[in-house]
C-alpha cells in the first residue's frame, strides 16, 4: 500500500516537473535566451534554436561552450537543457569551424534568488540614493559570498514609458542613472527599476520602484563647529539643492556618551529642529555630538551622521579642534 502511495506520488511530482507548460522561453537581449523554470530540479527542455537566416544552406556545426556538440548539426537545432545546465552554443561553418553566431541560454528560477544579499526587509536587496533632486541617482548591491563571479546582463530604468539611461559601474555593484525629466515638478509616476544579474547560467531579475523624493538623502553637514564649546552650527550639504529656502532641510541632533557611536539608543538629548544650530543645555564634559538632515517637507530618509567628539575642552569635529 505505501509502496503504491509512493509509486503514486512519484508519478504525480515527475510529471508535474517535467510538464512543458511550466516553462517559458523568451528572448531578452540579442543573443540571449531566458529560460524559466518554477524550481531549480528535475527539470529537461528542449530549447530551439537557430543559427541565423544568413546561414539556411550552409552546413552548420555547434559547439557547448567552445566544446563540439556532434549530435547538433544544420542551421535549425533543438537543444536539451537539464536543470540550472545552460551555456553559450555556438554555430560555425562546416568542418572549418569558422564561428557564424552564438545564443546564450541562462536559466532563472521563478520566485528564488540567491546572488545578491539582502539589504534589509525594508530595502530588499538594492539600494537606491541621490543626494538631490537633480535627478541623477544611484543604485548599489552586494553580492552574495561565492558569487563574487556574478555580472550586469541588462538595466532597464523607466518612468511612465519614458526611458532613464544607466552606467554600470566597473566593480558589477553599482549604478548611476539620469532621470531627465524637470525636478521642480511634482512626481506623478514612480521610478521602475530591473536589474538582471547572471552567476554563470543563473539569471536573477532585480526590481525596485520608488519616487526620487523618497530616496533623496541629503549628503553630510558641512562646517560642523563651535567657536565657544556650548553653541554649535552647520551648514547645509554642498550638493544639497539651492536655493535653501524653497528646499529646506530638517535635523536631528543626537548626544551620545562618548563611548558611544552616533548609532547608539542611549542619548544624552535628543533635539529636532529646522535651524542650523544646537546650544549645549548639559553639564556632561565628555560627549558626543552627532547631527543629520533629512527634506523637511517631503521627510524622506536621513543622511548620514556628521559628529564632533568632545573631551573637556578639546572639541574634535574631523580633525578640528578647540584650544582652551
Ligand atoms: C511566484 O510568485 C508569484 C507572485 O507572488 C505567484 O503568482 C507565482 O505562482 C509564484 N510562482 C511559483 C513557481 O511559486
Ligand atoms: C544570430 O543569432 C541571433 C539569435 O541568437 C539572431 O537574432 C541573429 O539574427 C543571428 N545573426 C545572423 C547574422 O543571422
Ligand atoms: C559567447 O560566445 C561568443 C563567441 O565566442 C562570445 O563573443 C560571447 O561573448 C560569449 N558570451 C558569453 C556571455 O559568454
Ligand atoms: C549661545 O547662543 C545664545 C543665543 O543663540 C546666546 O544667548 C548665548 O550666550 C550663547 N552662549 C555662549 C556660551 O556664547
Ligand atoms: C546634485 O547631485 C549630483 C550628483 O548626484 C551632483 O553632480 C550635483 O552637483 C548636485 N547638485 C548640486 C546643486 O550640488
Ligand atoms: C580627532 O578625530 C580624528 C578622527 O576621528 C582622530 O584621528 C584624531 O586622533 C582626533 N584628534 C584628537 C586630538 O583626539
Amino acid at each position: 500500500m505505501l509502496s503504491l502511495l509512493l509509486v503514486l506520488l512519484c508519478a504525480s511530482l515527475c510529471s508535474s516537473s517535467s510538464d512543458s507548460s511550466q516553462h517559458q522561453i523568451e528572448t531578452l537581449t540579442d543573443n540571449v535566451l531566458v529560460l524559466r523554470l518554477p524550481n531549480e530540479e528535475g527539470s529537461m527542455v528542449f530549447v530551439p534554436l537557430t543559427c541565423g537566416e544568413a546561414y539556411q544552406n550552409q552546413p552548420v556545426t555547434w559547439k557547448k561552450n567552445g566544446i563540439d556538440v556532434p549530435a547538433l548539426q544544420g542551421n535549425q537545432v533543438k537543444v536539451r537543457v537539464e536543470e540550472m545546465n545552460g551555456g553559450n552554443y555556438t554555430c560555425h561553418l562546416g568542418p572549418d569551424g569558422e564561428y557564424l553566431n552564438h545564443t546564450v541560454i541562462m536559466i532563472q528560477v521563478e520566485n528564488r534568488t540567491v546572488i545578491l544579499k539582502e539589504k534589509s526587509p525594508e530595502e530588499g536587496h538594492i539600494r537606491c540614493s541621490a543626494p538631490n533632486y537633480s535627478g541623477s541617482f544611484i543604485c548599489t548591491w552586494t553580492k552574495a559570498q561565492y558569487r563574487s563571479d556574478a555580472a550586469v546582463l541588462l538595466v532597464k530604468a523607466e518612468r511612465h514609458l519614458e526611458n532613464i539611461p544607466c552606467v554600470v559601474a566597473a566593480d558589477g555593484s553599482s549604478i548611476q542613472c539620469q532621470d531627465a525629466s524637470c525636478p521642480f515638478r511634482e512626481e506623478q509616476h514612480r521610478i521602475a527599476l530591473s536589474i538582471y544579474i547572471y552567476s554563470y547560467s543563473r539569471l536573477e531579475e532585480y526590481t525596485k520602484s520608488f519616487y526620487l523624493r523618497d530616496i533623496v538623502r541629503p549628503e553630510n553637514l558641512q562646517n560642523l563647529h563651535t567657536t565657544d564649546g556650548k553653541n554649535y552650527s552647520w551648514n547645509y550639504p554642498d550638493s544639497w539643492e539651492k536655493p535653501c529656502s524653497f528646499f529646506s532641510l530638517h535635523f536631528q541632533v543626537k548626544v551620545v556618551h562618548n563611548e558611544d557611536t552616533c548609532h547608539s539608543d542611549k542619548h544624552i538629548r535628543l533635539h529636532e529642529t529646522d535651524d542650523p544650530k544646537f546650544e549645549i543645555d548639559f553639564k556632561t564634559k565628555r560627549y558626543i555630538i552627532c547631527v543629520r538632515a533629512q527634506d523637511k517637507h517631503t521627510r524622506g530618509p536621513f543622511g548620514p551622521w556628521s559628529y564632533c567628539s568632545v573631551n573637556r575642552n578639546t572639541v574634535n569635529c574631523s580633525f578640528l579642534e578647540l584650544q582652551p
